[in-house]
Formats: structure tokens, sequence, C-alpha cells
């Protein structure tokens, strides 16, 4: 998928008006070849217009790119109130723990989470047709996620459009979640994907030392996200 196909109108450069072997075309042909150029000009404008609002739909991640989209997709479009799969087809009992499917329902799209760059698109778009990636893909975190763009990983979730708050708030915001409450920087800063997943099931970080620590409804501990199949996929990694 690339730019190129804004070009501008070659009303100029035509090959019908510099090939004519007698002088300047005759005007009629030179307002035909001008008619045509524009003509040619709109279609390519309209297309990629079309193009550019459909790249903007969900569904375009996964008609584009099945291997490895679809998985995506279907975390995205999972129906909240049924059991589903993860991105590695792990059951899933409570989809909602699923950002991509909770925020989907929002009316949320691939896009409003995942803003893309140019050259991001150009290289994992390079790096699809090349076959040069690694499947299951490699799980992102946060910073990873926010890298390209220049942005600090909180603005994932933490910006004016989502989620406008500083990480006090959040924490006052949840201050009733008790003695191990996640939202609070014991022991360090942790990126919010480090518990907050959105194409698998919400993982309480805590548990890995902290048993008592509390386990919403629909999450995992640690020890069930470190036993789901892909969890620990080729670490090896194809960028
Ligand atoms: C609510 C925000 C959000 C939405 C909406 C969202 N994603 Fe994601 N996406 C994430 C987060 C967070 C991750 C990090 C990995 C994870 O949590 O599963 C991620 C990771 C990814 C990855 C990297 C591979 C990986 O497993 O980390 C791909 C590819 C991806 N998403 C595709 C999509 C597509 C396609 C859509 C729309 C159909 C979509 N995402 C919608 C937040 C979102
Ligand atoms: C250590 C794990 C962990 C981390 C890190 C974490 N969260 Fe949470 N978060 C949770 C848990 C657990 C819940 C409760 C979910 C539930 O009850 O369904 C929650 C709930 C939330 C809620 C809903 C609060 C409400 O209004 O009830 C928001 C919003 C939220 N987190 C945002 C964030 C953001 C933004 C970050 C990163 C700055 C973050 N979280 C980091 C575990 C975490
Ligand atoms: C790698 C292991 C590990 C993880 C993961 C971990 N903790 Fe701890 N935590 C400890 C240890 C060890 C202590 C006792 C020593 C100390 O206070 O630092 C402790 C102590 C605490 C205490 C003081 C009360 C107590 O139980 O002793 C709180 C509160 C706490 N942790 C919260 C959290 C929260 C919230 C998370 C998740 C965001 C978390 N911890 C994740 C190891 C961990």
């Amino acid at each position: 998928m690339s730019a190129e196909n804004h070009s501008a109108p070659a009303t100029e450069h035509d090959p019908v008006i510099e090939n004519t072997p007698n002088g300047p075309a005759p005007k009629r042909k030179r307002a035909r070849a001008a008619i045509i150029a524009g003509v040619a000009a709109a279609i390519v404008i309209v297309a990629g217009a079309g193009f550019w609002v459909w790249h903007e739909q969900p569904s375009f991640c996964g008609a584009i790119c099945h291997t490895p989209m679809d998985n995506y997709l279907a975390t995205y479009e999972a129906d909240l109130n049924e059991p589903t799969c993860d991105k590695w087809g792990n059951e899933v009992e409570n989809p909602r723990t699923m950002l991509a499917a909770y925020h989907g329902k929002l009316g949320n799209t691939c896009l409003d989470c995942h803003i893309p760059t140019l050259s991001e698109q150009i290289g994992e778009g390079g790096a699809w047709l090349a076959g040069n990636y690694t499947f299951p893909l490699t799980e992102r975190t946060a910073s990873e996620l926010t890298e390209a763009s220049g942005r600090d990983a909180d603005e994932l979730c933490l910006n004016e459009t989502c989620h406008n708050l500083t990480r006090d708030d959040l924490y006052e915001k949840t201050a009733d979640m008790g003695t191990y409450n996640p939202h609070w920087a014991h022991h360090e800063e942790l990126e919010c994907t480090t518990c907050h997943k959105a194409h698998r099931a919400s993982v309480m970080y805590c548990t890995q030392c902290h048993a008592q620590a509390e386990v919403p409804d629909g999450w995992l501990t640690m020890g069930e996200s470190n036993n789901l199949v892909g969890v620990k996929a080729p670490s090896e990694t194809a960028e």
C-alpha cells in the first residue's frame, strides 16, 4: 500500500501533446488531452479518498492482511456477552476484559488506539508483502505502540480524547481497589499494557507475587496468563 497514486494532473507533460510531430497540438486535441488528464486525476483522487475512508474502517486491516490481522479483527468484533477467543485462540470467558472488544463497542476504531505514522505503515506493508514477520506477532507494549508517533507510553490511554486523567487522578478514581491497588505505583510505575490487554484477556500482574491481590471477574492471574498458548511467542523479532 503506497501513497503513489496521488499524482498531479499532467497537462503540461501529456504525451499526446509532446508527441505531435508538426509543432504544437491543435487546440481541440490539447483541450481533449486536458479533459482526459483531468478525469484521470479526478478518478485517482476519488479512488484515493475512498481507499482512505476504507482504510479507516476496522475491516480494512483484516481484509488486506488476513494473516496476521484476522484474529485482531475478531477480538475487536467479539460479542461482549459471549465467551470468545483471544488473538492466540485461547478461550476468553469475559470479552469485556479485552480492551479492543470493549472499546470497539464504545465506537473506537483500530486507528484510535493505533495512531499510524506513514513510515510505520509503509514498513509494515513491506514486511507483510515480504512475509517478513513472525506469526503470531510479537506482543507490543504501550511504549512500543506509541514510540513511532513520538507519544509518551501513558498517552496510549491517558489523553484528551480517551481518558482525560493523570495517573494521580486514576489512582484517586480507583482508590477503593484495596491494598493491592493496581494503579498505585507501590514498587514502580507500570505501563498500562502490563495488565490491560486489548486482544486477549487482561491480567492482574500483582498476583505474580501477591496471591491475595484481587482479580476482577474474567481477568487472569499471572500464572494463568503465563500458561496461555502463544504468550511465549517466538522471541526473534522480524522487524
Ligand atoms: C482500545 C485500544 C485498541 C483497539 C481499538 C485496537 N487495538 Fe490493537 N492493540 C492494542 C493494545 C493495547 C495492544 C498490545 C497487545 C495486546 O494488548 O493484545 C495492541 C496490539 C495490536 C497489534 C500488535 C500485535 C500484538 O499482539 O501486540 C496488532 C497487529 C493490532 N493490535 C491490531 C489491531 C487491529 C487490526 C484493530 C482493529 C480491528 C485493533 N488492533 C484495535 C490496543 C487496541
Ligand atoms: C497492575 C495492573 C494494572 C495496571 C498497570 C493498570 N491497571 Fe487499570 N485496572 C486494573 C484493574 C485490575 C482494574 C479493574 C478492572 C475491573 O474491575 O474490571 C483496572 C481498571 C481501570 C479503569 C476503570 C476504572 C473505573 O473507572 O472503574 C481504567 C480507566 C484504567 N484501569 C486505566 C488504566 C490506565 C490508563 C493505566 C496506565 C496508566 C492502568 N489502568 C494501569 C489493573 C491495572
Ligand atoms: C516481583 C514480585 C512482586 C510483584 C510483581 C508485586 N509485588 Fe508488591 N511486594 C513484593 C514484596 C517482596 C513485598 C514486600 C517488601 C516490600 O514492601 O517491598 C511487596 C509489598 C507490597 C505491598 C505492601 C504490603 C505487603 O503486602 O507487604 C503492597 C501494597 C504491594 N506490594 C503492592 C503491589 C501491587 C499493587 C503490585 C502490582 C502493581 C505488586 N505489589 C506487585 C513483591 C512484588
